[in-house]
């Protein structure tokens, strides 16, 4: 009897692990704790047996049944897991469609786009290189020796291979430039990512987009450099946008200025953005230095230039009131989906 038992356990539990639905469920239950099951037959058959062996065939009835409850519910619940979990089998053609969510240019691409654009325009192509640079063509060749003080405006990410490093502005490409296209003149605009082991705040972060820009012909003078950017301006901020060129100094080209473009946020009256000077700053730029020059393959007697570097995140910052730059990498999408 204990046998037999046994095997009914075992033949319940086998069955069990096939049912695959609720209606094989159903079934399952009535055929093994049902009143006509054979487990129940056989408690209800208990009387009938002989008085010693009752109590151990009862005991051990009653553990099956309550093992075969348990096992049922278990079952239940694990079908009814993947079921949730499970795509539905069938589908309903006549339901609404559900909208898809429309992918959107990031604003820092917008505005490159834009950048690319309106120096399309004036004639500058773009040329590209690479964000792993040498020393060499990051600093040397751009008139900043090694230990030169001016380095400090480039604080570095160097790599595990020495005089390798993370580009820190887009002024190497003018070199790479210079020497593809030496002795021919040269109209071209140098996007690009760069790096600095800089201290991240509202408006600085380490990795950022520069625009360079390099013009290198006979005859070319600052009065050109001034035009064309002033031009550019107009054509980014608007036809009225005045421009002012504040001396400055960077290594690579002599002489440097900055160029500010008058605020447009408060138009003279003076606000937060413009630290209340009406004036912001958008680029730097300069005649590019004779060294840099004959760095480049071209002999500066002959051959002059101009080079200009502006920041895009920055110009999008000022162009649609973004307070922080953080903004533009951080993903949020509420922020990304305001452009
Ligand atoms: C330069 O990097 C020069 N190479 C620019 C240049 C090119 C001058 C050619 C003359 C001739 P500067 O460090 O100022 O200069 O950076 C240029 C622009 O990059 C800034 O005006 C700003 O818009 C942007 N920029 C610089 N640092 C950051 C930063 N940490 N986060 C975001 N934008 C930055």
């Amino acid at each position: 009897m204990l046998e037999s038992l046994h095997n009914t356990e075992q033949q319940a539990l086998s069955e069990l692990q096939q049912a695959v639905d609720s209606a094989a469920m159903k079934e399952w239950r009535s055929r093994h704790l049902g009143k006509e099951s054979t487990l129940m037959q056989n408690l209800g058959s208990l009387g009938s047996l002989p008085a010693a062996e009752r109590p151990e065939i009862g005991r051990r009835a009653n553990e099956i049944r309550r093992a075969l409850e348990a096992a049922y519910q278990e079952r239940s619940d694990e079908l009814s897991s993947t079921s949730e979990a499970a795509p539905a089998t069938t589908l309903d053609v006549t339901l609404p469609g559900r909208p898809v969510k429309q992918g959107r240019l990031h604003i820092a691409t917008q505005t490159l786009r834009r950048i690319y654009a309106i120096w399309a325009e004036m004639g500058f192509q773009v040329y590209r290189s690479q964000d792993l640079e040498t020393d060499e063509y990051n600093f040397e060749l751009l008139n900043i020796p090694a230990h030169h003080p001016a380095r400090d405006m480039w604080d570095t990410f160097h790599t595990n291979t020495p005089g390798i490093i993370l580009r820190t502005h887009t002024s190497p490409g003018q070199i790479h430039a210079m020497r593809a296209y030496c002795p021919e003149s040269i109209r071209v605009i140098l996007p690009g990512m760069c790096y600095r082991y800089e201290q991240i705040t509202a408006r600085s972060e380490i990795q950022f987009n520069q625009v360079e820009g390099l013009a290198v012909g006979k005859n070319i003078r600052f009065t050109d450099l001034k035009g064309t950017l002033s031009d550019f301006a107009r054509r980014m901020f608007g036809e009225s946008t005045g421009t002012r060129f504040r001396a400055s100094h960077f290594p690579f080209t002599e002489p440097s200025a900055e160029m500010d473009i008058e605020c447009f946020l408060c138009a003279g009256k003076g606000c937060s953005v413009c630290k209340h000077t009406c004036w912001l700053e958008i680029l730097g730029c300069g005649m590019v230095h004779p060294t840099v020059l004959q760095n480049g393959g071209y002999d500066p007697r002959e051959f002059t230039g101009f080079a200009f570097g502006m920041g895009p995140e920055r110009i999008a910052m000022l162009k649609y009131g973004i307070e922080d730059i953080r903004y533009f990498w951080g993903n949020d999408l509420r922020f990304l989906e305001q452009f």
